[in-house]
């Protein structure tokens, strides 16, 4: 029988591959999709779980290319800690189980981001969670919506589809002296303005949207106090909510972008604003960098890093907006934001379409309405098409 060589193939195929020698780091961070790490023995483990010693145990817990994103993303906002999670609905689900129990109330902005509502008003109703509702836009609607049991009051920056900006400082101060936390989701805001430096306690953020900037991920973070993202970190990974390393390392490099898409697009969207408010075919624009917008003076304050990408318009009615995303050559009907293209979205047969036409009216919401999420394109080839489609609708 001839001398075996080495291990069987079936050995050879099934091991990891030998570590890389190489002495010289890579300049772009490496994904890293490994669910588990190897330890050295059981003295290294119980150093790793006792914190004297860095290292990741299993991918759910943490892995090399969420702390990446997470800390970048913690610096941008002024956070102690960041967590990576599998969506913004994710984030903000681990948000609200580690903060709710049987019996507590959220207060929630009207208008909110359509899911978040349901999350709160349909999915923690059946465990004993109530809610209820307040204007972000004044302050003072939040102090009638808290009662003993409110633990946690919820913002968006700027609502969509109307781009009503919350005024966060005037919230946080009422939250704080009710002992409240407050969360600003900033997806539609990101880089615009720092909510915990006005008082918030956490930001969460959808980073399917501006972070990941092309739309190819699906991932959400939460930012916050070390204390706050310490407790739900576990409760993240319990609930099976936290993000996977090849969506954390394409919104890291999303974010290297992100300052420079961001000056861009917000440059754009103002233009866009303003030509559309000009043109005979539109109603209404809805942009908080116009004076005309009911927020203008409170933007022009805060929103230290542009008005933001979208823009919101109404053409008159379902049938001129119809009109209008079949006439566009370039700019898709995709009901998503924050992508390097621009796209555009129809509230009320996407975003908004489990709303009924009362609920509609009563935000100021409208058939003929089109959310326009501005990319970097040229805004003079953007608008040549935006131009000649509403002339047709
Ligand atoms: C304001 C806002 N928050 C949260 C979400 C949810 O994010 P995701 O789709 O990543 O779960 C969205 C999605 O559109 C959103 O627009």
């Amino acid at each position: 029988m001839p001398e075996p060589t080495g291990p069987d193939p079936s050995t050879t195929c099934a091991r990891p591959p030998i570590p890389n020698p190489s002495k010289t780091p890579p300049l772009a961070p490496p994904i890293q999709l490994s669910s588990v790490y190897e330890f050295q023995g059981v003295d290294q483990v119980d150093a790793v779980y006792h914190g004297m010693l860095d290292g990741f145990v299993y991918a759910r817990d943490g892995h090399p290319n969420a702390l990446q994103l997470a800390t970048k993303v913690a610096a941008l906002e002024g956070g102690e800690a960041a967590l990576v999670c599998a969506s913004g609905m994710a984030a903000e689900s681990a948000l609200m189980l580690s903060l709710l129990g049987q019996g507590d109330r959220v207060a929630l902005s009207e208008g909110l981001y359509g899911r978040t509502t349901m999350l709160v008003a349909k999915e923690l109703a059946r465990f004993g969670i109530g809610h209820d509702l307040f204007d972000a836009t004044r302050p003072d609607s939040l102090r009638p919506a808290l009662t003993p049991r409110t633990r946690l009051a919820f913002v968006e920056t700027l609502s969509n589809p109307l781009l009503r900006l919350a005024d966060i400082s005037g919230l946080a101060a009422i939250a704080r002296e009710a002992g409240v936390i407050l969360a600003v989701d900033h997806t539609f805001a990101p880089l615009l303005c720092r909510p915990l430096a006005m008082g918030a306690d956490v930001v969460v953020h959808s980073a399917t949207k501006s972070i990941g900037g092309h739309s190819d991920v699906t991932l959400g973070l939460i930012v916050g106090r070390r204390e706050l993202i310490d407790r739900t970190a576990p409760i993240a990974s319990t609930f099976g909510l936290t993000g996977n390393p090849f969506d954390s390392w394409l919104a890291l490099r999303g974010v290297s972008t992100l300052a420079v898409r961001t000056d861009r697009a917000c440059a754009s969207a103002l233009e866009i604003a303003r030509r559309l408010e000009g043109h005979r075919s539109v109603v209404r624009v809805h942009y908080p960098g116009l004076p005309g917008h009911p927020d203008h003076e409170l933007a022009a304050r805060v929103l230290t890093g542009g008005f933001g990408a979208v823009v919101s318009f109404d053409v008159g009615g379902r049938e001129e907006a119809d009109r209008l995303i079949r006439s566009l050559r370039h700019i898709p009907y995709a009901p998503s934001l924050g992508d390097v293209s621009t796209t555009l979205s129809h509230p009320t047969t996407t975003s908004h379409r489990s709303q009924s036409p009362e609920q509609w009216a009563r935000q100021g919401i409208t058939p003929g309405l089109i959310r326009l999420s501005v990319g970097i394109e040229s805004v003079d080839d953007l608008w040549s098409d935006l131009d000649q489609a509403l002339g047709r609708s």
